[in-house]
């Protein structure tokens, strides 16, 4: 476990319980305790501060913003998904593991071998393929190391929650879109409507 945010989580607590005088709600407390905290060489203080190449990129770190992902390839999730591929196909880890996975080349061409061989999109990754080069996925969700977030498809998935209500519509969508924010608030106010569990170290690391 890793010391530095068991800290954090402490100075969070100390400040919920000193503020509040109860336990918090749903939304993060406001970053009292955080400055506070030293930042170790090379770890991101939680601190504002403009040691980042731009002045903009120092804001959209410290806001925890990002840049929309450019993928290497349009992949058309709406096509595979009318044809009726299903997501677990591509992403296999989704129902037994804690990542769901992003499929490589070498699953495209499983299909791509011989299916649509004469399209310019799949001569293109046959071509990358013959080069020996792979699709550099750019991550769409996923959160940030500093939010120390641990999360797990399988349990999700064996309580039946559809992937819709994370990810939004993913399969009448080109390229993956963030079009769902998940909020601590999100996770905490669904698990205490399921009675999952609600401690810290659920979800944190
Ligand atoms: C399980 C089989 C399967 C896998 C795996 C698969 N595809 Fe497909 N893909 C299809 C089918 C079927 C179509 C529809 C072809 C058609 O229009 O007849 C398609 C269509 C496409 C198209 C649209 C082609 C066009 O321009 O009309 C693209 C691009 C594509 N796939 C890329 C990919 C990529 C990239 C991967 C890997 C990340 C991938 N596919 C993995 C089966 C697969
Ligand atoms: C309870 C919410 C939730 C549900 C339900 C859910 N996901 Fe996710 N998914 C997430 C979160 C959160 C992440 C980012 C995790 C991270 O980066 O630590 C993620 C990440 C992913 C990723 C990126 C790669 C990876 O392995 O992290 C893929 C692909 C994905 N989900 C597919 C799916 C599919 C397919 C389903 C349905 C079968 C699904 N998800 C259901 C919350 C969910
Ligand atoms: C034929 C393969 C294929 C199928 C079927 C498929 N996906 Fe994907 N998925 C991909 C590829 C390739 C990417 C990376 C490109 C992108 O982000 O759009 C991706 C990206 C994603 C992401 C974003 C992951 C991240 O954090 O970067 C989510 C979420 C996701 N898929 C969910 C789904 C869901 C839900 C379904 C079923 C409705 C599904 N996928 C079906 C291939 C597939
Ligand atoms: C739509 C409802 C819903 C949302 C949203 C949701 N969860 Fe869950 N989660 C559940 C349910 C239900 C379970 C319990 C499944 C069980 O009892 O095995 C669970 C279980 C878990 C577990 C396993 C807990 C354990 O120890 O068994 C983790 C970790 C987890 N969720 C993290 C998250 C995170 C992080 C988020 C936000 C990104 C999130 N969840 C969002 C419903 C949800
Ligand atoms: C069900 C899952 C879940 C539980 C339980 C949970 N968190 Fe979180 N928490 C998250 C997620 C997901 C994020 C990241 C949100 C984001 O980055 O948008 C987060 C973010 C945070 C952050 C902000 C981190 C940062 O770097 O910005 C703090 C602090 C935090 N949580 C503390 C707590 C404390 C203290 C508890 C226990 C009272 C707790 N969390 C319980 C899911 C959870």
């Amino acid at each position: 476990m890793r010391t530095t945010f068991s800290l954090t989580l402490l100075v969070w607590l100390g400040a919920a319980v000193a503020g509040a005088g109860c336990g918090f709600i749903g939304e993060p407390p406001p970053p009292v305790g955080r400055a506070a905290l030293p930042a170790l060489p090379g770890q991101s203080s939680g601190v504002f501060t403009t040691a980042r190449p731009t002045v903009a990129a120092a804001f959209s770190d410290f806001f925890g913003r990002r840049a929309a992902p450019q993928q290497p390839l349009e992949f058309p999730h709406n096509i595979h998904v009318s044809k009726e591929i299903t997501c677990v196909t591509c992403h296999e880890g989704v129902e037994t593991g804690a990542r769901a996975g992003i499929p490589g080349l070498r699953t495209c061409m499983v299909c791509h071998a011989a299916i649509a061989t004469d399209r310019p999109r799949i001569q293109q990754i046959t071509k990358m393929q013959d080069d020996g080069r792979d699709l550099a996925w750019q991550r769409v969700f996923g959160y940030t190391a500093e939010a120390h977030v641990r999360f797990n498809h399988a349990p999700h998935i064996r309580a039946k929650v559809e992937c819709k209500t994370c990810h939004g519509d993913i399969g009448s969508q080109t390229v993956a879109q963030r079009n769902v924010e998940l909020t601590m608030g999100t996770c905490v106010t669904c698990h205490r409507e399921h009675n999952a569990p609600t401690g810290c170290l659920t979800c944190h690391f």
